[in-house]
């Protein structure tokens, strides 16, 4: 009888949470000028409210099983071994580092001194890793058409017995070169981290993007191609050996893989014997690493499972978004130059033109982005302005050129020019930091935002 006024309870409350929503998230008119564009933003409907509501009325909370239906889910849709989920992009790209340092990779670990290449325009959170755990990241510049690697200045970057690895994002959607990568990376024995946090579903001769390296990682965060609030994860491309890596360093460094709430997975709970412990320590509290706790919540995954059953309109209208922008803006190219796809040689209405010919990627945009060409009566900071006018999102290409980030003049500065190096002038990132501006992409962008943004743009240079 309980039994069965809990389940109408629970169906009611369900009923009222949807009507809810639909109510609430009814389109509202679009009032230009007036109405706010944002550049990126949650798209969800009933159905994410539901499930996160669901979830709470479990009261589970810690990561378990709608987590573990989330992992198993989105390995399936990238292909991958497996996938860890933490609580954001930033722990997500820790996690991955942290694992390859790990004693139980042997020789192949990464020590603190060793050397980590990655790009001087993007993120912070891309690098930040390597220098929490003790490495040194070497900064190769970006072309600033793709905001891809320089490849041509990997080898420059090498540096034999200290070269340990290569990290570098995906940039706002945009899959780098990625086979001259992971053709260097295989060629010098290296690890290969692709943050692939702004390119859910771009892909790469074929594949997504996030299945080229050892471990890629996701961030969930609103403006990204899913939302989980916040939240990020670890995908696990080929070897399980660094799943149970990822997972000690995010569950406090503990030996045991135990998953919340169960004991003895392993089936001997009480019979090992690691470091200088006594012989039957309870493995739940054997740390074979020095570790955090990084784990979101399960209803976080709860929501994340229907945002994943998005995920294919999502990218789509990311890349129609992008097209519908780029052929509005077309005849700016004396005043803009627009990014384009690595291997692409050119863009035309009906698509991109290649290189060799024939397709080589197809990003999943995050933004779209704008190189205001220098010299003309607008500079990026005038497109900026006559953007926010218009209440139009817009932003620059996060830290810019990082090295001449405060944080970055402070390390070189505490390192007496230790704690970075950089190959050539990184004039393209500096052209990035200067240039760049990127507007929004994403899913709730109907065709009267696009249609105002176009205007806007177009109106910033007299058109
Ligand atoms: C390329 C890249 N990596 C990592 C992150 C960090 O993700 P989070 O905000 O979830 O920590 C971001 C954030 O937007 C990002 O753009």
């Amino acid at each position: 009888m309980t039994t069965d006024r809990i389940a109408q309870l629970r169906a009611e409350i369900l009923d009222r949470t949807r009507e809810l929503i639909r109510l609430r998230e009814a389109p509202k008119p679009f009032a230009p000028g007036a109405t706010t564009v944002p550049y990126a933003g949650r798209v969800y409907d009933e159905e994410e409210v539901a499930a996160g509501v669901d979830s709470m009325l479990d009261f589970w909370l810690t990561l378990g099983p709608q987590g573990d239906a989330f992992e198993k889910e989105l390995a399936t849709v990238l292909g991958v071994k497996g996938t860890v989920l933490t609580n954001s992009g930033s722990s997500a790209n820790l996690l991955a580092f942290a694992a390859l340092t790990s004693h139980k990779l042997g020789e192949r670990r990464i020590r603190p001194g060793d050397e980590v290449i990655t790009v001087a325009a993007g993120f912070p959170t891309t690098v930040a890793p390597i220098i929490q755990c003790g490495c040194v990241p070497v900064f190769i510049d970006v072309d600033p058409l793709t905001m891809g690697p320089r490849t041509d200045q990997l080898e420059d970057a090498f540096v034999k017995g200290k070269t340990k690895a290569v990290m570098i994002a995906h940039a706002l959607g945009n899959p780098f070169d990625l086979g001259e990568v992971t053709r260097f990376c295989r060629d010098k024995g290296l690890w290969l981290i692709e943050d692939n946090c702004d390119s859910l579903g771009s892909t790469y001769d074929g594949k997504p993007t996030g299945t080229f390296g050892d471990l890629s990682t996701q961030s969930f965060y609103p403006p990204h191609h899913l939302t989980l609030g916040e939240g990020g994860s670890i995908n696990i491309v080929r070897d399980p050996k660094l799943r149970v890596l990822v997972e000690s360093f995010r569950d406090w460094g503990r030996d045991c893989w135990c998953p919340s709430g169960k004991d003895d997975t392993c089936r001997k709970r009480f019979q090992w014997q690691l470091g200088e412990l006594p012989k039957g320590y309870d493995h739940k509290y054997i740390y074979s690493h020095i570790g955090w706790n990084l784990k979101p919540l399960d209803p976080q995954a709860a929501i994340g499972r229907q945002q994943l059953k998005k995920l294919p309109r999502f990218i789509q209208a990311r890349r129609d978004n992008w097209q519908t922008l780029r052929r509005g803006l077309a005849d700016l190219a004396d005043r803009l130059d627009f990014m384009l796809p690595a291997h692409a040689s050119g863009w035309t209405p009906d698509g991109y033109t290649w290189q060799a010919g024939k397709p080589v990627s197809d990003p999943s945009w995050f933004g779209f982005m704008m190189l205001v060409k220098p010299g003309g009566a607008v500079d990026r900071t005038g497109l900026a302005r006559a953007l926010d006018a218009a209440k139009i999102g817009n932003r620059m290409f996060f830290g810019g050129n990082l090295v001449r980030q405060p944080a970055f003049v402070q390390l070189k500065a505490d390192s007496m020019g230790a704690g970075f190096r950089t190959i050539g002038d990184l004039a393209g990132a500096d052209r990035v930091m200067n240039q760049a501006l990127f507007i929004g992409t994403y899913p709730g962008l109907r065709p009267e935002h696009l249609a105002h943004m176009v205007a806007t743009v177009r109106g910033a240079f007299g058109r």
